[in-house]
């Protein structure tokens, strides 16, 4: 008889075959999944807004309305607060690290950075956003948790997921032994099980990029553009073009079908956009154990020295035999010089 495995028991499972675990990164991932359903609770009413009372004004319930990004952001810093699993989290809303400084959680051992809401300009046309997280063991020895506990490389990582709140919501996370997908059963409320070890192409045919940046791009990457735009029946090109704008909905489709996801420097952006700690280390570990990589263009983005929280990187990820290509273009035209006006 099949039966549905839920994320509880697949965690517990997991968590057997360590006979010394204590359990803690179980209840921490735990805890970030119950924040999750929280959260997607909240987007799937998002369009309600308008009729319940604005953002910043009280709706008919008597309750502030937040933002979401905000929202969000309270419930994962309350989930991992109470918790007990966490010492420290960093946040891309908050500018500084937020220490838990509860008896329970300030000798914890674990830290967690998190964009609580990813694709945020998304939410209010209706497109699907998401949640990343990336978990490391503390390097401090006790008491609060320090930024230091934060500047380890992405190799460190002792686990990451993302959550995307789509057309159904789920959960997708790796603690380093591959990559499992859980799609949330609303009638039951519990993430199930769907997408076991997943792996990526290595080779696909679908670019994801913001073009109307094009003009800024690196010589580089101009030229990879150019080369998945071609005809060439042998390679299979043209490419397609798909960018929702969203990093964990473009880059969940390209988990799942293979393909491409940059987001180079710019002249708005000179160091890129994405932030290293929160969005490109976790992206990187799941789409490595899923058989892809991530790079800054050169060099593999887990090996990235890390000195600022929110500290940026360019960032080429996805199929492994497409993010080889890109990065041979940037290097043969690493010389040329962007123009910057
Ligand atoms: P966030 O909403 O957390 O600020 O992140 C948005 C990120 C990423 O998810 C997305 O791919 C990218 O920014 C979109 O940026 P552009 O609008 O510049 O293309
Ligand atoms: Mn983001
Ligand atoms: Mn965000």
């Amino acid at each position: 008889m099949s039966r549905v495995k839920t994320l509880g028991q697949f965690i517990i499972e997991k968590q057997a075959e360590f006979p010394f675990s204590k359990g803690e990164l179980s209840r921490l991932l735990r805890d970030i999944g119950i924040a999750s359903k929280i959260v997607n609770r909240e987007v799937n009413k998002a369009g309600l807004a308008d009729i319940l009372g604005d953002v910043g004004e009280i709706n008919i319930q008597g309750e502030n309305v937040k933002k979401l990004d905000v929202f969000a952001n309270e419930q994962f810093i309350a989930a991992l607060s109470v918790g007990g699993e966490c010492c420290a989290i960093a946040s891309e809303e908050n500018e500084h690290i937020i220490t838990i400084d509860n008896e329970m959680s300030k000798n914890a051992k674990y830290v967690v950075a998190i964009d609580p809401l990813d694709g945020s300009s998304n939410i209010d046309v209706n497109v699907s956003v998401g949640t990343i997280f990336s978990i490391y063991r503390r390097t401090s020895l006790a008491g609060l948790g320090t930024n230091e506990d934060f500047f380890q490389r992405g190799t460190e990582q002792v686990a990451a997921g993302y959550v995307i709140y789509g057309s159904s919501c789920m959960m997708v996370y790796t603690t380093g032994k591959g990559v499992n997908g859980f799609t949330l059963d609303p009638s039951i409320g519990e993430f199930c099980l769907s997408h076991p070890q997943m792996k990526t192409p290595k080779m696909a045919k679908t670019y994801s990029i913001n073009e109307g940046n094009y003009v800024h791009f690196p010589e580089g990457v101009k030229k990879y553009i150019k080369y998945c735009q071609e005809e060439d029946d042998a390679t299979n090109r043209p490419y397609s073009s798909r960018y929702i704008g969203s990093g964990v909905a473009d880059i969940h489709r390209n988990l799942l079908t293979g393909g491409i996801y940059m987001y180079p420097t710019t002249a708005k952006s000179p160091k890129g956009k994405l932030r290293l700690l929160y969005e490109c280390n976790p992206l990187a570990f799941i789409i490595e154990q899923a058989g892809g990589k991530a790079t800054d263009g050169t060099k593999r983005i887990m090996e990235l020295d890390i000195s600022e929280l929110h500290q940026r990187t360019p960032l080429f990820l996805g199929s492994s035999e497409m993010v080889d290509m890109a990065g041979e273009y940037m290097n043969t035209y690493a010389e040329v010089p962007t123009k910057n006006d």
